[in-house]
């Protein structure tokens, strides 16, 4: 008996001529003139296999027949070069066997579907081309982000979701029973990530956080995944320079592995080009000017939200920085600026076309007192943050970090409307099923 191949050694392998085995779904299929064009989906890609009346029998021409798309199957065949077939080659089938047969017709069709309807169906419409090519975005960034940390010796690190304090303001927290005392579901690893640079340096995690989002936007989602690092003896300067080389390297490893799922999403290769560090940078100051106050919406000191940088985003074409945020706009850990205490050292990195900001960062503040007078000014209990504070009586540091979504990032490169696009299982507001 044959092996089972792939799809994917199929297409790219040195399989023509040969007999193979290959299994998968029934993407599409047509029948004309005593031939059933089947579409294989097996995960590592798609291939048309054609079922002749004569070569196959009787019995097995018939089960192809009627069988609905994306019934699962086991096809046998002689592999054959054919400009006409997508992706060159085909599988012409001598033998083949429905494994199960779906029991209703496929309820997405090629037809035009309402988001909420593909949303109810998600467990379903994960198997479209566009969902993924997505999922294939997504892992080829994260392991990107991998290789980069691992080569500039960031080490990997892991925390608690389960969390009993905030990290980013407590209107975004979701609670949860925890026995008899309340706890949250994780915004940000960043407080305990400060403890760790002070045992094993530089770190980074990949994990997810939970926003309780009470707005409906295209750019939140309630549980997301997080790309976060911190590192030691780093200030502002020096967190800007590790988020435009790794944003760099994500880039130019999606130009590299990933080009027939950006040729999907219309994603020009040129425009993912230009994103080399290192990326322009301008301050809060300058942006608030750019928008113009009366366009803006906001008042000097506000965060820039999303029609804000939407404006911002238009009048460039690769990400950049935005420094210096006003201390109203910004959590309560970042460091003031010794030049203008008003502001802060802090950093969002800015996707262009509208997609807005893609990860959120900056220096920390180093002293004791200094952080327990800011806590106190956020109105925030010190017990809460006693740990945290600890941090500071023990060999405190200048140090720095950032946290990046990831389905932001995905979002931008793969020019998508909607974040919910982003994830295979999206939690919105009003979402929690599949
Ligand atoms: O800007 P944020 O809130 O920063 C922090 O959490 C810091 N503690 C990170 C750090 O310094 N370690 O969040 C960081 C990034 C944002 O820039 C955005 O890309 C993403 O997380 N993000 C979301 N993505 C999807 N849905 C949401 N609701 C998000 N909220 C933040
Ligand atoms: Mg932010």
């Amino acid at each position: 008996m044959q092996q089972v191949v792939t799809v994917k050694e199929i297409l790219h392998g040195a399989l023509d001529a040969k007999l193979v085995r290959v299994r998968g779904w029934i993407q599409n299929k047509r029948t004309g003139g005593g031939i059933i064009f089947v579409l294989l989906r097996d995960g590592s890609g798609v291939i048309q296999c054609t079922l002749r009346k004569g070569k196959v029998d009787e019995k097995t021409f018939e089960e192809f027949q009627s069988t609905r798309i994306e019934s699962s199957v086991e096809l046998h065949g002689e592999v054959k070069t054919d400009p006409r077939a997508p992706g060159g080659r085909e599988v012409q089938v001598d033998e083949g066997r429905v494994v199960h047969p779906a029991l209703e017709e496929f309820p997405i069709a090629k037809q035009f579907h309402g988001p909420e309807f593909l949303l109810d169906k998600r467990h379903l419409f994960v198997r479209s081309d566009k969902m993924r090519s997505i999922l294939r975005v997504r892992a080829v960034v994260l392991s990107a982000v991998r290789e980069w940390f691992d080569k500039h010796d960031f080490m990997e690190v892991h925390v608690p979701t389960l969390t009993s304090a905030a990290v980013e303001g407590g209107a975004t927290l979701f609670e949860v029973k925890y026995f008899d005392q309340k706890a949250y579901l994780t915004q940000s690893w960043q407080l305990y990530a400060e403890a760790l640079i002070m045992s094993v340096g530089s770190i980074y995690t990949v994990a997810p956080s939970f926003r309780a989002e009470k707005s409906r936007t295209r750019r939140h989602l309630t549980e997301y995944w997080h790309v976060e690092a911190e590192a030691p003896w780093c200030d502002l300067n020096c967190i800007i320079e590790v988020e435009e080389k790794l944003l760099s390297h994500i880039v130019a490893t999606l130009i590299e592995k990933c080009k027939t799922e950006l040729a999907l999403f219309e994603r020009e290769i040129e425009d993912l080009e230009k994103v080399k560090a290192p990326f322009e940078r301008i301050t809060y100051d300058q942006a608030f000017k750019m928008i113009g106050e009366e366009k803006s919406g906001i008042k000097w000191g506000d965060d820039l939200g999303y029609e804000q940088e939407k404006l911002l985003t238009s009048e460039f074409d690769r990400p950049f920085f935005v420094t210096h945020y006003p201390k109203k706009a910004k959590a309560f850990y970042h460091m003031p600026d010794s030049k203008n205490p008003e502001v802060t050292l802090s950093v969002d990195c800015l996707a262009p076309e509208g997609y807005g900001e893609i990860t959120g960062g900056g220096q920390r503040i180093e002293e004791y007192a200094a952080l327990l007078a800011r806590i106190r000014e956020e109105g925030l209990d010190p017990k809460s943050y006693e740990w945290y504070l600890d941090l500071r009586k023990f060999g405190s540091v200048t140090h720095s970090g950032f946290g990046l979504g990831l389905e932001r990032v995905v979002s931008w490169v793969c020019k998508l409307d909607h974040i919910r696009d982003a994830i295979a299982f999206p939690r919105l507001i009003n979402r929690i099923y599949p």
